[in-house]
């Protein structure tokens, strides 16, 4: 991985896959900067991105590489009001074929909910729904508490962790490995299949992930139906939905079954990891905002949504159902358009001083869980657990912290973005 911190925008290189013959050959760029592609090692790893709001910019560009969801490059927006409109407008830009990892291994079934459009898509989020509401989380938040209490108590008097690698990853795992119903044994295993499935190149590494874990899920599940209990994963494997002749419910099929544990499984198993290793990279690098916070815990709520916010893990990618011209650019249907969310939560247009952390900034509607339908259905989780965290943190931890001197704090502004952050504290 390359590691830089200037960004020239510039045409997409030689070695770069082709676009299709309808996208003009200046429009092809190379962003994957933007992309969660490169490692930096600003304080704030998204401020390259702003660029793509620059004038020198077309407002719209060609991104030629795979992502997840697009096979052949996508269409990127990277505005805040037409990231939205991409969001909102389900029936123009569709979900279909959305983290489909598992056609790699030959697998038909659908993700689900992300890969279903409405109206189809609200049925299984009334299904999945009860699990994640605020008032479940109410109901989790002593078990999460006791489990990050724990793990800091395990390191408070040695001074030193790694915050990332040790503790930020690990933790969140473990909460989601509980709600599923997943032994804890399993935890190398997934956390390498899941590398293997989003930041490897190769398609043949990928399929043997893909496979690995499929086998594994659908094992997991029968052995949900043979013995049931009271984990999500158990609730899946057993479940009931609304009858599409509205008559009653009607058990899940085997592909809604493995569809919907396939997709939380990739889906929220290390979001959070990621999250957490990024708020803490920030706050061992800024001094004034970690004492801040400390002092005031009333800001937690509101301070986890900007860590959120300056953030963003994941750009999105929809699939354009219909031509369709924008800004000038003629698209046709089967297109795939992706939002740069690592622009959007700083546009201008939406976010007054949107570089300047601001732990009491009010109205924050980013997109780091998107937006519309598909907004991410663990989001009350991750936000109680990163809450939690904090305030456990700073009971348990009172002393101030900082990066351990001499480490590396390069990030990877994206998913897994770092892999290591040892940090100091005095004992
Ligand atoms: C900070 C942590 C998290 C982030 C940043 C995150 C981000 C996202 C994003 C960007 C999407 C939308 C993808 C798209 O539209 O293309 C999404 C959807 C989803 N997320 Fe999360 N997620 C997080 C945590 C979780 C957790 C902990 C779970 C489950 C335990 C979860 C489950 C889901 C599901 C099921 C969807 C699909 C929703 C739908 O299609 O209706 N996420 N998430």
């Amino acid at each position: 991985m390359t590691t830089t911190t200037t960004f020239p925008i510039g045409p997409a290189p030689a070695d770069a896959p082709p676009a299709p013959a309808h996208v003009p050959a200046e429009l092809v760029l190379d962003t994957r900067f933007a992309n969660g592609k490169i490692a930096n090692d600003l304080a704030d790893p998204y401020l390259t991105c702003d660029v793509m709001r620059s004038a020198e910019m077309p407002r719209i560009h060609f991104y030629p590489w795979p992502s997840p969801g697009a096979e052949h490059g996508s269409w990127v927006v990277s505005h805040y009001d037409d990231i939205r409109r991409v969001y909102e407008d389900h029936t123009l830009f569709s979900t279909k074929g959305a983290a489909q990892f598992q056609a790699l291994a030959g697998e038909t079934f659908p993700s689900i909910p992300l890969g279903i459009d409405p109206p189809d898509h609200a049925k299984y989020r009334k299904f999945l729904n009860p699990w994640f509401t605020p008032v479940a989380m109410k109901t989790m938040e002593p078990r999460i508490r006791a489990t990050i209490g724990g793990m800091i108590d395990s390191f408070a008097q040695k001074g030193e962790v790694d915050a990332s690698h040790d503790f930020g990853r690990v933790f969140p795992v473990r909460v989601f490995l509980d709600l599923m119903g997943f032994p804890f044994t399993m935890f190398d295993q997934f956390l390498a299949w899941e590398w293997d499935i989003l930041h490897e190149d190769s398609l043949a590494t990928k399929a043997a992930a893909v496979t690995g874990i499929l086998a594994y899920l659908r094992g997991f599940i029968a052995e949900k139906r043979a013995s049931p209990d009271e984990t999500l994963g158990s609730f899946i494997a057993n479940g009931q939905i609304e009858a599409e002749n509205q008559d009653g419910k009607r058990p899940l099929t085997d592909d809604e079954v493995i569809g919907m544990t396939w997709f939380l499984w990739l889906g929220g198993l290390d979001t959070v990891a990621s999250t957490v290793s990024q708020m803490f990279r920030r706050l061992a690098m800024d001094q004034a905002l970690q004492q801040r916070i400390r002092a005031d815990r009333s800001l937690i709520p509101t301070a986890v949504e900007e860590f959120l916010r300056m953030q963003p893990l994941v750009n999105s990618v929809r699939l354009l159902t219909t031509d369709l011209e924008w800004h000038g650019v003629q698209m046709k249907a089967g297109d795939t358009v992706m939002c740069f969310n690592s622009s959007g939560n700083f546009d201008e247009a939406q976010f007054d001083a949107p570089h300047v952390f601001d732990p009491e900034r009010k109205a924050n509607r980013h997109f780091t869980f998107v937006g519309g339908v598909h907004m991410c259905l663990g989001a009350h989780l991750a936000r109680r657990e990163l809450r939690v965290l904090l305030d456990e943190w700073f009971t348990r931890i009172p002393q101030p912290f900082r990066v351990k001197p001499g480490a590396d704090t390069t990030v990877v502004p994206g998913l897994l973005s770092v892999r290591n952050l040892p940090i100091v504290w005095e004992v």
